[in-house]
């Protein structure tokens, strides 16, 4: 199956969704303190995509090959959590960090952005480590243009993290997007620039990098989902849907409460 490009309507749908994802994180901040449950998190989600946005929260019942139905509306990794971490009746702690991994469909379309939410106060490691991995997604968004190579994202990402010591997750990857959760191509977080995939416009796929404090090495709890450090050192993810320009990248995950982008960004 070649990599999709969307239409201008396909563009306007995605768009919307989109807007829709970054909504629900711009909901969810105020509510993510000490003695909350990630449960209760899940149910505002649900409720807020379901009921006020007409929407569809796509991990509920997602099912991929070989993995059981994800049984909540978001996911929630805590920590040394990676990713698809599944939201229980545990409350958050103060100085806990946790992503926040959000994807709603709208008419068909799906939008996917994930942030991390430092509860309460957070140690210097902690911050630091989130601030980073934040703009390590958007080393490798400021690379997208027609032309570029999937592998100069991947290798800006890598070489941002590992010079600053912190290790990469390679088992899971950012990935085309648009009817489908999950389309062509893989978008990994590491790599050589001028290599695989070269960019066109109307391509859309995400960018959503793992970091680690510690060694990059991974494994999955019993639960089938929750992914975790082998180190138990803490992990962090930021996610962006975005779109290839015909002059460079349109970040479509967005709403009035995104966080801004990066200096080197530009404005
Ligand atoms: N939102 C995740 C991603 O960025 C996928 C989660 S799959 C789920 O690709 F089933 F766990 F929700
Ligand atoms: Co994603
Ligand atoms: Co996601």
């Amino acid at each position: 199956m070649p990599i999709s490009l969307k239409t201008a309507a396909d563009i306007d749908g995605m768009r919307i969704a989109g807007r829709l994802t970054s909504e629900v994180l711009d909901m969810l901040a105020e509510h993510v303190k000490p003695g909350v449950t990630t449960d209760h998190l899940d149910k505002l989600c649900h409720d807020h995509i379901v009921h006020v946005q007409k929407a569809i929260p796509a991990p509920l019942n997602y099912a991929p090959p070989g993995y059981t139905p994800y049984p909540k509306s978001i996911c929630t990794s805590i920590n040394h959590q990676v990713c698809h971490g599944i939201p229980n009746d545990r409350p958050l702690k103060n100085g806990d960090i946790v992503n926040i991994d959000v994807t709603v469909i709208k008419d068909g379309w799906h939008g996917d952005s994930s942030r991390m939410f430092v509860v309460g106060e957070g140690s210097i490691a902690a911050n630091r480590l989130c601030n980073l991995t934040f703009e390590a997604m958007w080393k490798g968004i400021v690379k997208v243009k027609p032309g570029a190579r999937l592998g100069d994202i991947g290798h800006a990402i890598q070489t941002f993290a590992e010079t600053q010591g912190f290790s990469i997750v390679r088992e899971f990857c950012g990935h085309g997007i648009g009817r489908k959760f999950h389309e062509e191509p893989q978008v990994l977080h590491y790599g050589r620039p001028g290599t695989l995939e070269e960019l066109q416009p109307g391509m859309i796929f995400t960018i959503e990098p793992m970091i680690n404090a510690g060694r990059r090495e991974i494994r999955e709890l019993g639960d089938g989902w929750t992914i975790v450090t082998k180190d138990r050192s803490l992990s962090a993810q930021w996610e962006h849907t975005v779109l290839v320009t015909d002059t460079g990248y349109e970040v479509l995950t967005v709403s009035d409460g995104t966080p801004k982008p990066p200096a080197f960004a530009g404005a």
